[in-house]
This record gives C-alpha cells, sequence and structure tokens, in this order.
C-alpha cells in the first residue's frame, strides 16, 4: 500500500503494545507505518524495543516541566516527523487540552478494560471484585476527559473462577495485542 499513515506512538514503560503495533506489518499489509516513538519516561523499555525494529525514538523526562510546555515540545518532535496519527500504547501521563486540541479526532488509546467500564487505574482487580464475567480491552478516539472518547473496537475475555489480577491482566494483554494493531489499521484506512 502506497500512502500508509505516519504514525507516532507514545509510551512510558514496557511498551509491549507498541511492539505488536510494529509487528503487525510481517503478517498484514497495514495502512499505517511507525516513524517515531516518543516517551517522557527516558529509560522506558520500549524505547529499546522501538530501536530494535529500526524505529526513530525521542525521549525526555517531563520532571520539573509544565504539562503544556511538556506536550508542546512533544508536539514539536511530532509534526518534526510529519506523523498524522498518534498511538497512546501505555503513556502513563494525562495530555494537555491544547495538545488534544491540535490533535483532535487523530489520538488513539489502548485502555485494558470493556470501556465506558472502569476507566482509570487497576481495572483488572475492581472487575474481579465487582463479579464481573467479563473483562476486556477497548481501543477509543482520545478526547480531554480520561478513557472517555468514542470506543472503535473491543475484545472481551472472560474471568475464570480463580482468576487474580495478575492472571487476567495476562489473558487481556494478548487480546491487547491482536485488537490495537488491527484496530489502528482500520482506522489509518477509513481516515481522510
Ligand atoms: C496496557 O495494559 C494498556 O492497555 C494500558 O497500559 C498497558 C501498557 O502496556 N494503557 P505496554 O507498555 O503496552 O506493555
Amino acid at each position: 500500500m502506497a500512502d500508509k499513515k505516519r504514525v507516532g506512538v507514545l509510551i512510558s514503560g514496557r511498551g509491549s503494545n507498541m511492539e505488536a503495533l510494529a509487528e503487525y506489518k510481517r503478517i498484514a499489509d497495514p495502512a499505517y507505518s511507525i516513524v517515531l516513538v516518543a516517551s517522557n519516561v527516558p529509560e522506558a523499555r520500549g524505547l529499546v524495543v522501538a530501536r530494535r525494529f529500526g524505529i526513530e525514538t525521542w525521549a525526555h523526562s517531563h520532571k520539573g516541566m509544565e504539562r503544556a510546555e511538556f506536550d508542546r515540545m512533544m508536539d514539536e518532535e511530532l509534526r518534526r516527523h510529519d506523523v498524522e496519527v498518534i498511538a497512546l500504547a501505555g503513556y502513563m501521563r494525562l495530555l494537555s487540552p491544547e495538545f488534544i486540541a491540535r490533535w483532535r479526532g487523530r489520538i488513539l488509546n489502548i485502555h485494558p478494560s470493556l470501556l465506558p467500564l472502569y476507566k482509570g487505574l487497576d481495572t483488572h482487580r475492581r472487575a474481579l471484585v465487582a463479579g464481573e464475567q467479563h473483562a476486556g480491552c477497548s481501543v477509543h478516539v482520545v478526547t480531554e476527559d480520561l478513557d472517555d472518547g468514542p470506543v472503535i473496537s473491543q475484545a472481551k475475555v472472560k474471568i475464570l473462577p480463580r482468576d487474580t489480577p495478575e492472571s487476567l491482566a495476562e489473558r487481556v494483554l494478548a487480546e491487547e495485542h491482536k485488537l490495537y494493531p488491527a484496530a489502528l489499521d482500520k482506522f489509518c484506512r477509513e481516515l481522510n
């Protein structure tokens, strides 16, 4: 496919979803190409993984910086790489309203719950405590409100009797790795 959408992935840690997004081109011909992986945590493991894929990386600690100032710097870097779509993949920091406004409708996030249930952190423990039958993950468009924008894709995972937050997280993560590349691909294909 000729005109692939240029994607910037934002991470803060392990980066296994970013890795799944990057891996996808080995099994499909996605409508996206990752041109930059950026992080607010310079020691994030995902940066090492990205470099192994030959993807350019940018990292800068947000510590001691105003949120808007940090986001402006990251925005410049994304534009320098002609990024068209942003994929949050374990980016553990709220984005400033200014940043979200500049990229409106072009930022996706993956969240480990069946949104609108269990926004925020600690989703698996909360789902278990509530006695849910299913957990899962969602890909949604990012808006100013945390984990709140329109959901574009979801996968359900059955909760088993002996599940712990850790065992459930592991099975949900495996679904995230399948869901996110396919959702980003479809999103980019349908974007003008
Ligand atoms: C994933 O569970 C994702 O859904 C959530 O943060 C975690 C990031 O994991 N937003 P990784 O860095 O992609 O491995």
